[in-house]
Parts: structure tokens; C-alpha cells; sequence
């Protein structure tokens, strides 16, 4: 934890330092202060701004304002426990195994954004809404939320990214507080309960992001960075596969590539940064990603170690359980009993890829989640009888409450891993 305070202190001096270009910008701004009154909410400290009589602030205008915009600041620590907001996925056919992951990944503080292909039937979709509006716990709590515009997502095609990012808008845009935005499938299982994951991880710096990635392409600079695809379900209305150029490009010289796995834990600070756009690294990272095979395991790597603001708060990990043969084939194996020892092994939070209806998941659902069939999965929240298999769900309790179990230990063991001194920094953007 000595680490930890040496991370806050830092922060909190980069902090202190913001205050300053704060009131710079406020005297020279003239045409801009439209815009500022339009980033108010991306500055809490900028009321700072507002005291000055606008003579004053009507001195020499910038054309380069837009540098002196700063990433949120990192929340003040908090007594309470962090809040998620996830999006789960899920393809046509999908929808019982979306709503078995949102079962077993729920709490009521949380945010849950499900994305359904726009691909699916209507028949599935309206299953999938009457399930979510008749549910006691969703209805009570609100915090579920369906994508009504559903996207098209291609496989391997940038409409995955653009999939991604449209629900982190919506995450943005909900008034409800969140700190962290996690990308998950159907067919991604939690290994640990709400309570464990919420417990290990309020004790740590809410800027933190967890994303796997390197800079040693390898075989991807053959494979993924000269070869040009076009996603037609950029402009189609009917899913088409991507295709090929026949023409290859160089690599990028205006950015570093980086490249990992396309599973990640975002802080609320980079997710504003990419959705707002008020740098332009984002954005043209993202036009260029277009034309990317993939582009899910090189986007958000390639924006936050290119982002100086951003590099310093990355951990190296995915924080899945992912079994890939070797080598690796373009799809990881399918988990099952055979695994479940390897997976609790690895301390992970998350595993994937499932069949939705596995055996391997009631076993995960006995042992790691204490989850009873059909329910969610319970917490310190949770204050009803288990007697005669009644959901003690059923009954609400303080839901800041919480019980963490083994699972919260298991994730400690990797947090102090991914926190030490031979993998945090050292790992970051190397
Ligand atoms: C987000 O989730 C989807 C799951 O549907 C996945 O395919 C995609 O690669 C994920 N990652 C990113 C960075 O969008
Ligand atoms: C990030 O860390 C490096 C090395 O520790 C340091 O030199 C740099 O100033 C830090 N950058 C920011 C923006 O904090
Ligand atoms: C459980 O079932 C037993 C026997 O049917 C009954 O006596 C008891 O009251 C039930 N308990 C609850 C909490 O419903
Ligand atoms: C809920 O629990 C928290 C922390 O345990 C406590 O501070 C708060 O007062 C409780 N709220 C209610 C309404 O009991």
C-alpha cells in the first residue's frame, strides 16, 4: 500500500497544478467561453471561473485554449464503494445467456447497459425488454438499460469499437455517478460476486485503468497493421462481413501502435477524454483504427499510451480468465469443468468464453457466486431468508453494504501482483 500513497501524492500534485491553468484560461478567454460553460461539467472547479467580471476575462484570446483543457480530476477518495458501469453484449440468439451474466454481475449501485445486435429478431428483443421491465429487482433499482438503437456490430470490424464507445456515451450521460466502465459479452462470466470485486477494488486510486497491451506487435504488424478493411456495417443495413483492400499501409509515424487483449476496466476520466474529444488524439486514432482489422485489441491501448495525461494510470492486466491454444487460434477455447480449477487459480474476476447454458457456469454459481438459480447474485444488500430456496434478494437491505467473501481475497492476491514494483510501472506502455 506504500505504493499506493506515493501514486495518490503524485496525483494530488498534478492536481493542485490544474488549479492554475484553471485561472489562466479564465483570462484569456473571450469566444471560448461558450465552450468552457459547455465542459462545466468535465470541471468541477471551474466556478472558479465565474466570480471574474467578464471585462476581465475578455483579454487576449487563444487559439490554442483547447491545450489547456485537463482530464477530470481524480475523485476525491471516497468512503463509499466505487461504482461500475458495464456493458454486456450480446449477439442474435444471445439474449438468455445476456441476461444469466446480468444476473450474476448484478448489484443496485451499478449501471448496466446491455447492447443487443440489431441483427436479432424483434421477437428476441421484445423477449429480452418484457424480461428487464418485469423483473422486481431492475424495476426497483432502474439502473438496467437496453440499447433502443441498437448497432451493427461486424465481427473483427470497427463497428465493435463504435459499439463500445456509443454505450460509454450513454454511460456518460446518465446522472447517476460512476468510476469505472467495464466492456463485457454474454458470453463473459464473473469468478468473483459484486461485493468481492466492489471491496478490493475501493481500495484503490479510481483513475486506474486495466488494460492489457504491449508495444511488441509482432506477428499483428503483418497481420493487422499493413492489411486495409472496409466494415460495411458502417453504411449497410444488412451485416455483411468486412473486406480486403488489395493496397497495404506503412505503420503509423504520427503514434506508437500498441496492441492486447479487447477486455478492459476504463476509469470514468479516460472515458470522458474519448468520448468528449477535446484533445483530437481520440478521434483520429479512431479514423484510423477504421480501416483496422480487430480494432477492439488496438484502439483504447493505442489512445491511452500515445495520451500523456493517461499513460501513467495504466495496469498492465485484462483481468480475465482467457484459455487460448497454443498458438493461439483466432478464437480462445471454450471454458468447462475441465477449467474450473485453473480459473479460480488465477484469481481473476472474470472469465470467458462460455456456452451459455455450460455446466461449468452452475458450478461457478454454487461455489464462487452463491447464486440460486433464476436470482441475482447476492450481496450485503441482500437481508431476505434463503429458506426453502427463497431469493434473499427479495428483500432490500443498506445498499452500500458489503459482503465480501473468498473471491474478494483471491482478487486482492492479483491486485498486489499487478500493483508491484516488477509489474506496474514498469509494464506501463512498454
Ligand atoms: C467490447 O465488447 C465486445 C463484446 O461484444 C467485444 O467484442 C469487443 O471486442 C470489446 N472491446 C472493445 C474495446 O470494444
Ligand atoms: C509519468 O511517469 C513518468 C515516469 O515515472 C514521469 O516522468 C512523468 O512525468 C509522468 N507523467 C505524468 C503526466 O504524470
Ligand atoms: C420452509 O418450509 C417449512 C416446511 O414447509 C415451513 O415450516 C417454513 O415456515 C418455511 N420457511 C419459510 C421461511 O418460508
Ligand atoms: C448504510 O451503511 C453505511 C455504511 O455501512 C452507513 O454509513 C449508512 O449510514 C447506512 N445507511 C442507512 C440508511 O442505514
Amino acid at each position: 500500500m506504500k505504493k499506493l500513497k506515493h501514486y495518490y501524492h503524485n496525483h494530488q500534485q498534478q492536481q493542485r497544478k490544474c488549479i492554475v491553468p484553471v485561472i489562466t484560461i479564465a483570462s484569456f478567454l473571450s469566444l471560448n467561453f461558450l465552450l468552457l460553460f459547455a465542459l462545466r461539467l468535465t470541471f468541477p472547479d471551474s466556478t472558479l471561473i465565474f466570480p471574474f467580471p467578464l471585462s476581465t476575462v475578455l483579454s487576449p484570446p487563444s487559439p490554442f485554449v483547447e491545450s489547456k483543457l485537463h482530464p477530470l480530476p481524480l475523485p476525491p477518495p471516497s468512503p463509499l464503494p466505487p461504482v461500475l458501469a458495464y456493458l454486456i453484449s450480446a449477439s442474435a440468439g444471445d439474449a438468455p445467456a445476456l441476461l444469466r451474466t446480468l444476473s450474476a454481475l448484478y448489484h443496485p449501485r451499478n449501471r448496466y447497459i446491455l447492447h443487443l445486435d440489431r441483427h436479432s429478431s424483434p421477437e428476441e428483443r421484445h423477449l429480452l425488454a418484457t424480461h428487464l421491465d418485469r423483473h422486481p429487482t431492475f424495476r426497483h433499482f432502474r439502473n438496467v438499460r437496453l440499447v433502443s438503437k441498437a448497432n451493427l456490430v461486424t465481427y473483427r470490424g470497427p463497428t465493435m469499437v463504435a459499439n463500445t464507445l456509443h454505450a460509454a456515451a450513454i454511460a456518460l450521460s446518465d446522472t447517476h455517478h460512476w468510476d469505472w466502465f467495464i466492456n463485457l459479452s454474454a458470453s463473459d462470466y464473473p469468478l468473483v460476486t459484486q461485493d468481492d470485486l466492489l471491496h478490493a477494488l475501493s481500495h484503490l486510486p479510481r483513475d486506474l485503468n486495466f488494460i492489457d497491451h504491449t508495444s511488441d506487435i509482432g506477428w499483428k504488424d503483418h497481420q493487422r497493421a499493413r492489411p486495409i478493411i472496409i466494415d460495411p456495417g458502417l453504411y449497410m443495413t444488412k451485416k455483411q462481413d468486412v473486406f480486403w483492400i488489395t493496397q497495404r499501409r506503412s505503420r503509423p509515424t504520427a503514434f506508437k501502435l500498441f496492441t492486447g487483449s479487447a477486455w478492459m476496466v476504463l476509469s470514468r476520466s479516460f472515458i470522458d477524454y474519448c468520448i468528449w474529444g477535446w484533445d483530437n488524439l481520440p478521434r483520429t486514432v479512431l479514423m484510423y483504427y477504421t480501416n483496422f482489422v480487430s480494432s477492439p485489441e488496438g484502439y483504447f491501448h493505442t489512445v491511452i499510451c500515445n495520451a500523456q495525461e493517461f499513460k501513467n494510470t495504466t495496469v498492465n492486466s485484462d483481468l480475465h480468465f482467457i484459455s487460448w491454444d497454443n498458438p493461439p487460434r483466432q478464437h480462445p477455447h471454450y471454458l468447462s469443468l475441465d477449467d474450473m480449477n485453473r480459473m479460480v487459480d488465477s484469481n481473476a474476476p472474470f472469465a470467458r468464453k462460455f456456452h451459455g447454458d455450460d455446466p461449468v457456469l452452475d458450478k461457478i454459481d454454487a461455489e464462487l457466486l452463491s447464486r440460486g438459480p433464476g436470482m441475482v447474485v447476492p450481496g450485503g444488500w441482500c437481508i431476505g431468508s434463503r429458506e426453502n430456496g427463497s431469493d434473499p434478494c427479495s428483500v432490500v437491505g443498506n445498499t452500500t453494504v458489503l459482503r465480501p467473501g473468498p473471491g474478494s481475497e483471491r482478487l486482492q492476491t492479483l491486485i498486489n501482483s499487478m500493483m508491484s514494483d516488477e509489474n506496474f510501472r514498469p509494464k506501463q506502455c512498454a
